[in-house]
């Protein structure tokens, strides 16, 4: 438990990611061929939610192994990395795996960085009270892009933490590119704590990605009821399925919508066509064998210090420096 000390501070650093440009974006990726939608769009709080059921799916084993992960090897990862420690959460997530984190390396910071700012500043405030000497520095900004560090944090070291393989959502290109912001971000002295999922059987992964109580199918549809609530949208959710698939030559589990009749929509007061059993893609889920990882990791300037990987070798736990 945490020892009494004086109370840290609490500021919130809002980036605005903004409205406009979240319209031009998804127009622009509808219009194109094959059509696209960014998965950073899924998690408004609806999306967040279906996403909190997932990670408790039997198929979806990635979760609960990433866990198993933490609790045995936590401590062990406590004493590779120095004390004064801010760490830097990429995707503020609501979940027991930045609580276990904080928990066992007792950090000076913690800066959670996510682009929904209301999800953000609720997990955010949250957080702070339930570690009251933690001093907590939320940035609402899109991590894809680089973003400033809160000065308060500048003395410290930094810790990037980027687990659940959300790396995975990037293309490798992309993938490498992140990396390389990472690295410029936290520094030379920083060290980066990643989860990331492992290639497997087709049928282990399709299942994860394609559960049979639907949850998966609802968290993809809800991106399109998020753009009829946010960009003034008039997607008919049931107008469209869920696919997921397994893609062996790019090494990544990929999702669509698959539009089951002729239609048109309207975002944000302009018109977009689609054909019947058109497919808009709408998530890239990459899986990495650890030499391919480490390859992509030593790319963007990082050098494994351990791994830590469950019995069946389906996950794997990364700490770079
Ligand atoms: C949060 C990106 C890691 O790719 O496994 C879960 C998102 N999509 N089920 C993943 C997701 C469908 C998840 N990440």
């Amino acid at each position: 438990m945490q020892k009494p000390s004086p109370e840290a501070e609490y500021a919130f650093h809002d980036l605005k990611p903004d409205t406009l440009a979240m319209a031009a974006e998804v127009l622009a990726g509808l219009r194109s061929t094959p059509k696209h939608i960014s998965p950073k769009y899924f998690y408004d709080a609806e999306g967040s939610a279906l996403f909190e059921q997932i990670t408790d799916l039997p198929e979806y084993y990635l979760t609960r192994t990433e866990m198993a992960l933490f609790d045995a090897h936590l401590p062990a990862i406590a004493q590779l990395l120095p004390k004064q420690l801010c760490v830097v959460e990429y995707g503020s997530g609501s979940s027991l795996k930045i609580r276990k984190l904080l928990e066992s390396l007792t950090p000076r910071a913690y800066v959670p960085v996510d682009i929904s700012a209301e999800h953000l500043e609720h997990n955010a405030k949250t957080l702070h009270a339930d570690f009251p000497q933690i001093a907590v520095y939320p940035v609402g900004a899109d991590f894809t892009q680089p973003f400033e560090l809160p000065r308060a944090v500048a003395d410290l070291t930094k810790l990037a933490f980027f687990p659940g393989s959300s790396i995975g959502n990037f293309d490798p290109q992309d993938a490498a590119a992140f990396l390389r912001n990472v690295r410029h971000t936290i520094g030379a002295e920083g060290a980066l704590l990643i989860g990331v999922d492992r290639k497997k059987s087709v049928d282990v992964l399709e299942q994860a990605y394609d559960d049979a109580a639907g949850v998966t199918a609802r968290f993809n549809l809800n991106v399109l009821a998020h753009f009829n609530e946010s960009l003034a949208a008039d997607f008919n959710l049931a107008a469209f399925e869920h696919v997921a698939r397994y893609n062996k030559d790019a090494g990544c589990i990929q999702m669509f919508l698959r539009s089951g009749v002729d239609q048109q929509v309207t975002i944000a007061g302009e018109r977009v066509t689609l054909q019947a059993n058109e497919e808009v893609h709408t998530e890239n889920s990459y899986k990495y064998h650890p030499e391919e990882f480490l390859d992509l990791a030593g790319g963007a300037g990082f050098t494994e210090v351990s791994r830590w990987s469950d019995a069946r070798d389906w996950f794997t736990l990364y700490l770079l420096n």
